[in-house]
């Protein structure tokens, strides 16, 4: 038995595959395309382990996923490889489209195929595990309840208008081509191996690093915030139990505004690494708020909760101070990531193998 994860080597991905390794000897096929934000040092701890099989490569190529799946045989498709961040995907729209709906419709196709091709016991056990966003939904009212599973489509963002699409694409395999999928939409995650491009991470390294923190607009937009971990957790609850077909809103019960969240990383800063300039809040900046930006998202989790039993495990305090420490304890990480030394990581470390 071996499951295949596409977008392994980013930052939910990579959590993912060293959460499944730690708790399950069956072997990963981590498909990757190595994109800016694809790294393979954040898997350096398994290097060695037969457990993990690497590939380099785009989930685009219809030839390779091919061979991909008639070499390993996939039980299971975890696909979390997408173009993820909503600023670059104002920029530059194009490869949010390629990658999140081409590539999704070339490895649904690619699985599709596969599936085909399976006895009738292996093709009823037979799973493709989309990972979605919430961000699909759209935008929220102060006092509108949260986002259950039946919340219409609202996308707001080239990359939320390409998720929703590739959500559309896993619904239509499933129901006309009887494809066993699942669709999981989860709200914003934190954690290590985060790139820091995202809020989170971008205020815990511009602040040790003395720079400005650029909060958008009024910084009054609200997200509901998830450890990786928990998120990692709600999928193998959904890959294991989920029923076919199904949608499950994956969240942290933690709304908090993007304000109250940059100030609770200056406040843990200040007390695990103080600066003797003063508060980091001293480097909070008000910067021109993004085109679009979205005003809220919250999620209702109480389907996963009522069918598969999942709460998050931790609380906002217990995985920021988890997170903030994280960078704190992994600086060579950081300075990788910014030097784009991590890029590297591939020929230095697997060109041999
Ligand atoms: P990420 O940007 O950190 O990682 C994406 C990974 O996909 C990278 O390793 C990249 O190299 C790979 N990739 C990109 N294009 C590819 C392609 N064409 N072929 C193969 N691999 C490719 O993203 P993330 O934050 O880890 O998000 C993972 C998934 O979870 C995404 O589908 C995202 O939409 C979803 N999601 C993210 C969040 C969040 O807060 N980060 C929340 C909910 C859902
Ligand atoms: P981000 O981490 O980019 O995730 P998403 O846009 O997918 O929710 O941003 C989270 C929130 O933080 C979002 O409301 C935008 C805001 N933000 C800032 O205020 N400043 C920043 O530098 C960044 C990157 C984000």
């Amino acid at each position: 038995m071996t499951i295949l994860i596409t977008g392994g080597a980013g930052f939910i991905g990579s959590n993912f595959v060293l959460d499944w390794l730690a708790q399950s000897d069956e072997p990963v096929v981590n498909f990757d395309a190595l994109t800016y934000a694809g790294n393979l040092q954040n898997l350096a701890s398994l290097q060695g382990d037969a457990r993990h099989v690497f590939v380099q490569g785009d989930i685009g190529d219809r030839a390779l996923l091919d061979r991909l799946f008639a070499e390993r045989r996939p039980r299971a498709v975890l696909h979390f490889a997408a173009e993820s961040h909503v600023d670059r995907s104002i920029y530059g729209p194009g490869a949010f489209i390629k990658t999140n709906v081409e590539g999704t419709f070339t490895l649904l196709e690619a699985a599709r195929a596969h599936w085909n091709g399976l006895d009738d016991a292996a093709k009823a056990a037979f799973r493709f595990h989309h990972v979605s966003t919430d961000e699909v939904y759209g935008s929220l009212a102060p006092d509108a309840p949260a986002f259950t599973e039946t919340h219409p489509y609202e996308p707001n963002s080239p990359y939320s208008a390409s998720k929703a699409a590739s959500d559309h694409l896993v619904r239509a395999w499933h129901h006309t081509y009887g494809l066993p999928v699942l669709t999981t939409n989860c709200s914003n995650n934190y954690g290590p191996y985060h790139f820091p491009e995202k809020l989170i991470p971008l205020m815990i390294v511009n602040a040790l690093a003395g720079k400005p923190l650029p909060i958008y607009g009024d910084g009054l937009q609200v997200r509901d915030w998830l450890y990786v971990g928990d998120h990692c957790s709600a999928i193998r609850a959904v890959l294991a139990r989920g029923r076919v077909g199904e949608v499950y809103n994956i969240g942290g019960w933690n709304e908090m505004p993007n304000r109250d969240i940059v100030h609770r990383v200056c406040a843990l800063l200040d007390e695990l690494r103080p600066s003797a300039e003063g508060p980091y809040t001293r480097l909070i900046t008000f910067v021109k708020d993004r085109p679009g930006h979205d005003r809220r998202y919250a999620i209702d989790a109480r389907k996963i909760e009522r069918e598969l039993s999942w709460r998050p495990a931790e609380t906002f305090d217990s995985g920021i101070r988890k997170t903030v420490q994280w960078y704190l304890d992994h600086a060579d990480w950081v300075a990788n990531v910014q030097s784009g030394g991590y890029r590297d990581w591939l020929a230095t470390n697997y060109s041999a193998r």
